[in-house]
């Protein structure tokens, strides 16, 4: 007894004495981040490479002067495109043209604000914008991004022919890792190779799908007859894409439906529906529109505290759809302190008539999270979140007409 005892204590020396002779420090992800889902801006959706230190700047000023930081926005992100070339020594550099005071002195200034910055690469030769991508320099890389004070890296997936997904992701990581500066991982390879089978101990969120697109119920094709083609999509086909993942959406590790289209061009009540369900599905809530001109009503839309913490919810439960009928569903989220929210989506063109008895329903089971609501035994008092009001509580059937493609969001509370 005593003997083995021993024996443990000189083995648990001996490896820590071989493990600090070798300098060796297991990687792993950075936990303890991203465990709401992560809210901020990026810069693709309206701006693809026309990118600048001016406008990013000024990104994070609006930031904190329109209220969204103080609404949860925090993360400035700088998409494809900020790239120079590399060194004699193969360090990756800033395009000195549209950076010319460099990352380091723009990340400066966005943590002077109290916001993170993020940056973007590609886990290929090249970006999908045709700029160098990390493959072979991902430990350099990962170190420029940590001695830049970067805080969010979105890793991209073009050019990447013959790398193996999972093998690439946890190749960055580790070199995240090791760089020692705390920084969430987007994994951007479009649902391609299933990340969230794999995904959970690699990165914070993965896209679930191509790139978004701003209109309702499109997809809008490429490089069509090329063998390049590829499509993006809409904002009810990017929802239909995935089914069955909500399993793997947590704090920490989140189902990413890609940046969002508010204030690019759809009406008022689809960027709200396109909102709302971005918040039920508990996806990241990043912006992509230009900040600097938005209207009232974007303002408005993107900063609804409701519809906000029903994305940010503690307990980061992804919503799932509990009933559909005539191209009306609604989806059901649960939420920490009993509350639940609803979303009545309407798909159609036109008008609806929705009528729901709470009563009639009984007691609603999650399955995958345990949670219940007991419609028939409890009264719950809902609020509709966009126009602010109380619609009585749940003793009554609800009767509302439902604009087409509009979502009426509520949320229930005893
Ligand atoms: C891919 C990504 C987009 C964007 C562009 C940049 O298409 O999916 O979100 O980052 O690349 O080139």
């Amino acid at each position: 007894m005593f003997r083995n005892r021993i024996l443990k204590i000189v083995l648990v020396l001996f490896s820590l004495v071989v493990t600090s002779l070798s300098g060796q420090v297991s990687a792993k992800k950075f936990d303890d981040l991203a465990l709401t889902p992560p809210m901020g801006w990026n810069s693709w959706n309206t701006f693809g490479c026309e990118i600048n230190e001016k406008m990013i700047r000024e990104m994070a000023d609006i930031m904190l002067s329109s209220g969204m930081k103080e609404a949860g926005y925090q993360y400035i992100n700088i998409d494809d495109c900020w790239h120079g070339e590399r060194d004699e020594n193969g360090n990756i550099q800033v395009n000195a043209q549209h950076f010319p005071s460099g990352m380091k002195a723009l990340a400066d200034y966005v943590h002077s604000k109290g916001l993170k910055l993020g940056l973007y690469s590609d886990a290929g030769w090249k970006t999908c914008g045709g700029k160098p991508g990390s493959r072979g320099y991902e430990f350099q890389d990962a170190r420029q991004y940590a001695a830049w004070g970067i805080d969010y890296l979105k890793y991209d997936w073009c050019n990447t022919e013959g790398l193996n997904a999972e093998g690439a992701y946890l190749t960055m990581r580790d070199a995240l890792y090791k760089a020692g500066n705390p920084i969430v991982f987007s994994i951007c390879e479009w649902g391609d190779n299933q990340p969230w089978e794999w995904a959970k101990d690699i990165g914070h969120l993965w896209r679930t799908s191509g790139d978004i697109i701003n209109c309702w119920n499109c997809e809008h094709k490429h490089l069509v007859g090329t063998e390049n083609e590829w499509s993006s999509w809409g904002i009810l086909k990017i929802l239909d894409m995935r089914h069955n993942i909500r399993q793997y959406a947590g704090p920490g590790h989140w189902n990413d439906m890609d940046m969002m289209e508010v204030g690019n061009g759809m009406s008022k009540l689809e960027d709200q529906s396109h909102f709302t369900m971005w918040a039920m599905l508990a996806s990241p809530l990043i912006a992509g529109n230009d900040l600097r001109d938005m209207s009232k009503q974007t303002l408005a839309t993107l900063t609804n505290k409701d519809v906000i913490a029903i994305n940010q919810d503690i307990l980061g439960i992804q919503g799932f759809k509990y009933h559909t009928a005539n191209g009306v569903d609604v989806w059901l989220k649960p939420l920490a302190n009993g509350r639940w929210a609803m979303a009545v989506l309407n798909r159609n063109d036109d008008a609806v008539d929705f009528n729901f008895d709470f009563i009639e329903q009984g007691v609603i089971v999650d399955e995958l999270s345990g949670k219940k609501i007991d419609l028939k035994n409890t009264r719950h008092q809902i609020k509709n979140v966009w126009n602010n009001k109380m619609l009585g509580d749940t003793t009554r059937p609800l009767q509302k007409k439902i604009q087409g493609h509009e979502t009426l969001t509520l949320i229930l509370s005893i």
